[in-house]
């Protein structure tokens, strides 16, 4: 397979309004985040992906874009963007946007175009209906929004203010592709694109995802756009399995370079009584590597893999996956173990780096996503499939405000994001332990765990076998264990992970060289009916 930049990247999504409040005005910016690149650059991550920062009414905190071709006043402006680009590039860091085209903001011009008459010519920019059916929207609420000077209803999948676009029309396309090559021209790397598997939908047959027309849809933006720059880099996001995501980026197919697959990070646990990720179950850690071994290799030498636990739509791992209260430290290192020594490139999301927890927001009030305040009505109150009281301890552990809180970059007011202003969402109150200055200061932290799996992965020695080696799990059965083997040629690495509070035995045959990285200092190179400790997390090569 070609060389191609990205497959030696790590990847770091900033959620630019949660970053680094660069004015003190409570909302994190553009400025906030250049002020930042050294710190990025210390880490040693090769590209941002930047969450929207273009101009938007802010419904959904910037997936609902009123002009593709501005920064929102919040933010900052064009300028500082400029700044960015080239500021990052001093650092050899790129940036790569997100794009939001499944859906504009109702504040788009193209909308308020649209909402003038059944013949304006950007009417069939969006998708109409005389009738509405039960389809429901993602953040509660029907997916049809009546219009009563049209006397029609207008679709839309996540919030009301978020209309979808009719890719079925050339002319929205278009628009597209010249929306996506002006980003490029102005120097940016390339795309996360945001629910990319919605914009081929078939709404008069009922499909919404990963419709008839989606491959033809995404050639075309890649022959007009993309893919005629050697070294762009598009991901998509969207809920695929390995054959689908396989259709979407198989070199030869020329569509997307990787797919975001959330199998494994989330699908696990959503139980099926309509609340998902409000009332998740407990993680199944059989069936989790399991889900991880096939998507190794179904990918194996045909795609590519998008590696992340985090992002800023799920709860945060060491909350989720791991273990905040007794074992932060050695189970968010243990999480980076687990999935830096697989194929594919790593997205790390802003704090996960240094273990921050989920937010354990109080009241209902102290919440600001849509997604919390909409589904909190939707399910707790007009279907009542839970009480208010319950749905709070669900929000606790499922809404993605528990990765939206301030990045705590020390022990200052506000956690240092901020000179004191009230920031837009509260801080975590822990963040007096758990910070990136009380990292960068202790050698034995989350931070530095990270920092050498970056460079371990960069090795000449490792890069490959990290990154075209086969995947084998081993003991799959083991409810406790996470043990895998990577090989390449001659080259042998195998993954040792106690994936458990509680101490856990292992015996394996395998006669060790070398441990390349563990979490904890006893970490033994002796297999053979070995005690792992809680977490414990041990790279060795064979
Ligand atoms: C996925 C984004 O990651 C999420 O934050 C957003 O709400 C939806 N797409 C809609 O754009
Ligand atoms: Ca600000």
């Amino acid at each position: 397979m070609k060389e191609k930049w990205w497959k030696d990247a790590v990847i770091y999504q900033i959620y630019p309004r949660s970053f680094m409040d660069g004015n003190n005005d409570g909302m994190g910016d553009l400025k906030g985040i250049i002020s930042k690149l050294d710190y990025l650059q210390f880490l040693g991550i090769d590209a941002i992906w930047l969450s929207p920062i273009y101009e938007s009414p802010m419904e959904d905190n910037g997936y609902d874009i009123s002009d593709y071709h501005k920064i929102a006043p919040e933010f900052g402006t064009m300028e500082e963007m400029d700044t960015l680009i080239a500021e990052a590039k001093k650092r050899h860091i790129r940036i790569i946007m997100d794009l939001v085209a499944n859906h504009t903001s109702k504040e788009h011009k193209w909308f308020k175009e649209a909402l003038k008459g059944k013949d304006n010519p950007y009417h069939d920019f969006y998708y109409w209906s005389d009738t509405k059916d039960n389809k429901e929207a993602s953040f509660g609420g029907s997916s049809w929004e009546y219009v009563k000077n049209l006397d029609e209803y207008y679709y839309h999948y996540f919030a009301k203010g978020q209309v979808d676009l009719n890719w079925t029309n050339p002319k929205v396309r278009k628009e597209v592709a010249n929306i996506v090559n002006w980003w490029l021209d102005k120097g940016v790397a390339g795309f996360r694109m945001d629910a990319i598997e919605l914009i081929g939908k078939d709404l008069k047959n009922g499909i919404f995802a990963n419709g008839p027309k989606i491959h033809e849809y995404l050639k075309e933006l890649n022959q007009n756009s993309f893919g005629l720059k050697e070294d762009s880099i598009t991901v998509g996001e969207g809920w695929p399995t390995p054959q689908i995501a396989l259709d979407y980026t198989m070199p030869e197919n020329k569509e997307l370079d990787m797919m975001f697959q959330f199998e494994s990070a989330c699908s696990i646990y959503l139980p099926d009584n309509g609340l998902g990720k409000f009332d998740p179950l407990p993680i199944d850690l059989v069936k989790l590597k399991a889900i991880f071994a096939k998507w190794q290799q179904s990918l194996h030498n045909k795609s590519w893999n998008a590696l992340f636990w985090e992002n800023h739509d799920l709860p945060r791992s060491v909350t989720r996956f791991g273990d905040d209260r007794f074992y932060r430290v050695e189970s968010a290192k243990a999480l980076a173990i687990m999935l830096f020594l697989q194929q594919g490139t790593p997205f790390i999301y802003q704090g996960e780096e240094i273990g921050m927890t989920n937010a354990y927001l109080k009241k209902l009030s102290d919440y600001q996503d849509i997604d919390a305040l909409g589904n909190y009505q939707a399910l707790a109150i007009d279907k009542k499939l839970t009480t208010p009281e319950k749905f709070l301890e669900g929000l606790q552990k499922g809404s993605r405000d528990n990765a939206r809180t301030p990045m705590q970059w020390d022990d200052s007011i506000n956690a240092g994001f901020n000179k004191g202003a009230k920031p837009w969402l509260k801080v975590t109150p822990n963040y007096k332990e758990i910070n990136v200055k009380q990292c960068i200061n202790d050698k034995d932290s989350i931070l530095y765990t990270y920092k050498h799996l970056i460079e371990l992965r960069k090795s000449k020695e490792y890069r490959n076998v990290i990154h075209y080696g086969d995947f084998k799990l081993e003991l799959a059965d083991d409810p406790y264990l996470f043990v895998y083997e990577r090989s390449y040629q001659q080259q042998k690495l195998l993954i040792v992970i106690n994936y458990d509070n509680d101490v856990h035995e292992i015996n394996l045959n395998q006669k060790p060289k070398k441990i390349l990285i563990s979490n904890y200092k006893t970490s033994s190179l002796n297999l053979k009916k070995q005690t792992l400790q809680p977490y414990e997390a041990i790279v060795y090569e064979l």
